[in-house]
């Protein structure tokens, strides 16, 4: 599936907010990313709400899947082997398929060059990984894990032997029951990567926000944190969210185009300064 960069043009008020928001980076201590569905819209994914959003289209599904695992985990796993929901086979498939785009490549080489310390994502697609991104927090989990319940210990899903005769696969570890790794509605985050990712909210004075809604918590607190203790936030997002009324610089755009100049911004202000 291939990346699609929607036609954009740059207004020169935009370019010159990009830029200054390069200079807030630049200035900054410690600079957090946080990511949402929008980022990977360019990659084929489609988002969950807004045009085009999955829960748009199909509804959003019931907020007890991970209950609904507990009771019956079997069943939990043969949907998760045969998806019989629309969403769900949708969504497989386009996961499988998906390549990173233009924007997780920036954010890539923004840490790269030391302009970002951290990134958080709610994405569970596995394209932050993919464009080399090292300090990856996934708040969310990763599609391409699994978990266990009992010790929180992960997987690659290969590396399992998944018997759809015996399921739920238990773990090699401690017996445990093992699940997929990403997140369900009324699962709470595990706990090593929601504490990880309180740890990087309070070390930001800057927080680059780019494709998402700001709609669901725990993630969509974390830019009114960075606020709250008089930290800068930049929002990078074709249309307004929860977020814009209070962000710091709104960069209205697609993501794979502004992340792109905001590094080319960045690195014009590095060239600048060694002269
Ligand atoms: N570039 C940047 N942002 C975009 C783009 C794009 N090309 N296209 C759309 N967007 C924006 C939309 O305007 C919207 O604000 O991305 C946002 C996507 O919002 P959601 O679909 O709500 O996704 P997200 O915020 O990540 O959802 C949070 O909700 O359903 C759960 O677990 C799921 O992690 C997800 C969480």
């Amino acid at each position: 599936m291939g990346e699609t960069t929607p036609d954009f043009a740059f207004t020169e008020s935009l370019d010159a907010e990009i830029g200054r928001a390069a200079e807030t980076i630049e200035g900054a201590g410690h600079v957090v990313a946080l990511t949402g569905a929008g980022l990977s819209v360019e990659s084929g994914i489609p988002p969950f709400r807004g045009p085009g959003g999955l829960w748009t289209k199909y509804g959003e599904p019931p907020l007890d899947g991970f209950q609904r695992f507990l009771r019956d985990p079997a069943r939990a796993w043969r949907e998760r082997l045969e998806p019989t929901e629309p969403w769900a086979r949708g969504l497989a498939e386009t996961l499988g398929a998906a390549k990173p785009n233009a924007g997780h490549r920036a954010l890539a080489a923004l840490e790269e060059r030391d302009a970002l310390g951290a990134l958080i994502t709610q994405n569970i697609d596995d394209l932050h990984r993919q464009a080399g991104t090292r300090n990856l927090l996934e708040i969310h989990g990763n599609f391409t894990l699994l978990r266990c319940l009992g010790c929180g210990t992960r997987f690659e899903s290969g590396a399992l032997d998944i018997d759809p005769e015996h399921l739920p696969p238990r773990c090699p570890e401690c017996d445990g029951v093992v699940k997929g790794d990403t997140v369900q509605f009324g699962e709470p985050i595990p706990q090593d990567v929601l504490r990880r990712c309180y740890e990087e909210v309070e070390r930001a004075d800057c927080m680059l926000v780019a494709g998402t809604s700001a709609t669901v918590y725990p993630a969509a607190e974390f830019p009114f944190e960075v606020l709250r203790r008089g930290g800068t936030v930049i929002e990078v997002n074709p249309l307004e969210s929860e977020l814009t009324r209070l962000t710091t610089r709104f960069l209205q755009g697609p993501g794979g185009a502004v992340l792109t100049r905001l590094l080319e911004k960045v690195e014009a202000l590095r060239a600048r300064s060694v002269h």
